[in-house]
């Protein structure tokens, strides 16, 4: 039977043990500002921005929330990210994805200044993952690291097998658990025989967006089964792209959803928020 990993109470952890470092801080004058930028009105992204405002109300951290139009033009948005660059009073910026089509996402991206890249998706964030040097590192990933390290899971020398190649998850997910000494292997929609591949896992990271779609087939004895999948059901239901009540017997440790892989993203947000003041060289002051 598996162990729980309780992505609900560490994220609650780090949450205070942010406030209590933008409470620090707050003592010597510095305040940490998060610019959250949304352009249009998709429902699911009105949902993880109101989260991520809630969750800087909780840390201290003080939010500016710019909610643009749906017909925003690239050179608006483009414009406001080069404000926001300028601005010294703002540490992070963010900018909800998807943009609207007639806008490039990337593009985007690559605008945002990499001292000031909380969400770590700009190419310099990710090439400094890739070859060990300071930089923001990608929440999900990272809050994917920090479960693993407070649920006692020994990463060095075990066989991790991620299955997914996206550059929010997947890609900086195998740099970091290379950087923990694990073996990896990232498997995709490509990937021949995916049962016998994901069955060597001592660590299987799902993160493909299908629901339910890991059956204890595919899951070895005692692996730690960590799901980022935010995926419905036949219901409607929320669940993840693992069979959690199949496998459940069969993992040694694994991730509910929702409550697990979830609530990290948000928390580890809050960390890179503080993180930018030191990259930014702020903190000392
Ligand atoms: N859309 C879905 N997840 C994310 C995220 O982590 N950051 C941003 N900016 N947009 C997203």
């Amino acid at each position: 039977m598996a162990k729980i990993i309780d992505g609900k109470a560490i994220s609650q952890k780090i949450k205070d043990e942010t406030r209590q470092r933008v409470m620090e801080l707050s003592g010597k004058d510095i305040r940490v500002t998060l610019a959250v930028i949304l352009v249009g009105d998709d429902p699911a992204s009105q949902v993880y921005v109101r989260n991520k405002k809630r969750a800087c109300e909780y840390c201290g951290i003080e939010s500016r929330e710019i909610h643009l139009p749906g017909e925003t033009s690239e050179e608006e948005l483009l414009a406001l990210v080069n404000e926001l660059n300028a601005d010294p009073a703002v540490n992070g910026i963010l900018v909800q994805l998807p943009v609207p089509p007639q806008i490039d996402g990337d593009k985007v991206i690559r605008a945002i200044d990499p001292s000031k890249d909380v969400d770590g998706f700009s190419p310099i964030s990710v090439g400094a993952l890739s070859i060990g040097l300071p930089g923001f590192r990608s929440c999900t990933p990272a809050g994917i690291i920090e479960l693993l390290h407070r649920s006692g899971i020994e990463t060095d020398g075990r066989e991790c097998v991620i299955v997914g190649r996206s550059n929010i998850v997947g890609k900086p997910m195998a740099m970091l658990m290379l950087r923990e000494n694990a073996t990896v292997t990232v498997a995709h929609s490509h990937t021949k025989d995916l049962q016998e591949v994901t069955s060597r896992a001592d660590i299987l990271i799902t993160a493909i967006g299908r629901a339910k779609f890991f059956t204890k087939e595919y899951v070895k004895e005692g692996a730690a089964v960590i799901d980022c999948g935010m995926d419905r059901d036949e219901n409607g239901k929320l669940c993840g792209d693992v069979d959690y009540s199949d496998v459940f017997e069969k993992a040694g440790a694994i991730t509910p959803v929702p409550g697990g892989v979830g609530p990290m993203t948000v928390a580890m947000l809050m960390h890179n928020c503080v993180e930018a003041l030191q990259i930014q060289g702020l903190d000392r002051v």
